[in-house]
C-alpha cells in the first residue's frame, strides 16, 4: 500500500473517493459495467450455496451480484457490505424493488476491517465473495485476512477481478489499466500468491482459473482440510 492509500485508509478518505466516484456511476453502474465485469455471473454460479447457508459479498456494490445470488440460491441468507453510502443506497433501492429487501443485509464498513457479528450477528459465513473490489481496496491484502477470518470451517471464499491480461496483447493491457487508473482501479499482480499463500496457512486449498487470456481471474479458496465437505443438494 502507498503511504497516499495508507493515510486515505486511516482517515476515511477512501470511503470518500468511493462515495465521490459512485455518486452519479451508480445510476449508470449495472448497465454499463456489464460489457466488462467479466466472470461475476460464473463466479456466483460456483458458490453451489448449501440450503440455509450464509453468504456474505464484501464491496457489494448496487447490489447486483446479490439480487443474482437470492434468486439462484433462495433458501440462502444473504449479507452484503460496501465502504460507500452511495452504493448501499443504490443497493437498498434495487433490493427493496426486486422485493428482496428482507433477505439481505446490508452494512456500511471497511472490507479491511470489520467485525461481522456487531455487523449482521454471525460470526462466520459459508461463502463469501469479493468481485472487482480488491482492485480498488486499499490494504486489499487486509480484505483477504478478513474474509478468510469470517469463513467457516467448511466454507470457502470466492474472489473474481481483474486479472494480468497474460494471454492478451500488450497494447490491449496498457490501454485498459490507463483506463481503468481513471477510476481508482489497479489490478493486483499479487492477488493470486497472496490469496494462495494466506489459504495453505489457514490449511484450505487454492483453485485458479484465468478467464478471457487473462483478463479477469477467478480464485476460490476451499474448505479447511478436515472440515466437513459442504452439502452440495
Ligand atoms: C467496482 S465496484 C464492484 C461492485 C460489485 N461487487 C460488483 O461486482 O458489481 C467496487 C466496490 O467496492 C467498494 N469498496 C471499495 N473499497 C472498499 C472497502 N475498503 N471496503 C468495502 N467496500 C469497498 C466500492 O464502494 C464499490 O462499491
Amino acid at each position: 500500500m502507498s503511504a497516499t492509500e495508507e493515510r486515505q485508509r486511516n482517515d476515511g478518505g477512501h470511503a470518500a473517493l468511493m462515495d465521490g466516484v459512485y455518486r452519479w456511476q451508480r445510476h449508470v453502474y449495472d448497465a454499463t459495467r456489464k460489457y466488462y465485469l467479466l466472470g461475476r455471473d460464473r463466479m456466483i454460479a460456483g458458490l453451489v450455496v448449501p440450503p440455509g447457508g450464509t453468504v456474505l459479498e464484501l464491496g457489494c456494490g448496487t447490489g447486483r451480484n446479490l439480487v443474482l445470488a437470492a434468486r439462484r440460491y433462495p433458501d440462502s441468507r444473504l449479507h452484503g457490505l460496501d465502504i460507500s453510502a452511495a452504493m448501499l443506497a443504490t443497493a437498498d433501492a434495487t433490493l427493496s424493488r426486486q422485493a428482496l429487501r428482507d433477505r439481505v443485509a446490508l452494512a456500511r464498513a471497511d472490507a479491511t476491517r470489520f467485525d461481522a457479528r456487531a455487523l449482521f450477528g454471525e460470526a462466520a459465513f459459508d461463502r463469501i465473495f469479493v468481485s472487482y473490489a480488491l482492485s480498488m481496496i486499499p490494504g486489499w491484502e487486509l480484505a483477504i485476512d478478513a474474509a478468510l477470518d469470517a469463513l467457516s470451517p467448511g466454507g470457502s471464499l470466492h474472489v473474481v477481478d481483474f486479472g494480468q491480461q497474460e494471454r492478451l496483447p500488450a497494447w490491449f493491457a496498457a490501454a485498459l489499466r490507463g483506463w481503468l487508473a481513471r477510476f481508482h482501479v489497479s489490478p493486483r499482480s499479487g492477488l493470486l500468491a497472496e490469496i494462495a499463500a494466506r489459504a495453505e496457512a489457514a490449511g484450505r486449498p487454492t483453485r485458479f482459473t484465468p478467464l478471457h487470456g487473462g483478463y479477469a481471474w477467478l480464485i476460490v479458496v476451499g474448505p479447511r482440510s478436515g472440515s466437513a465437505r459442504p452439502r452440495r443438494d
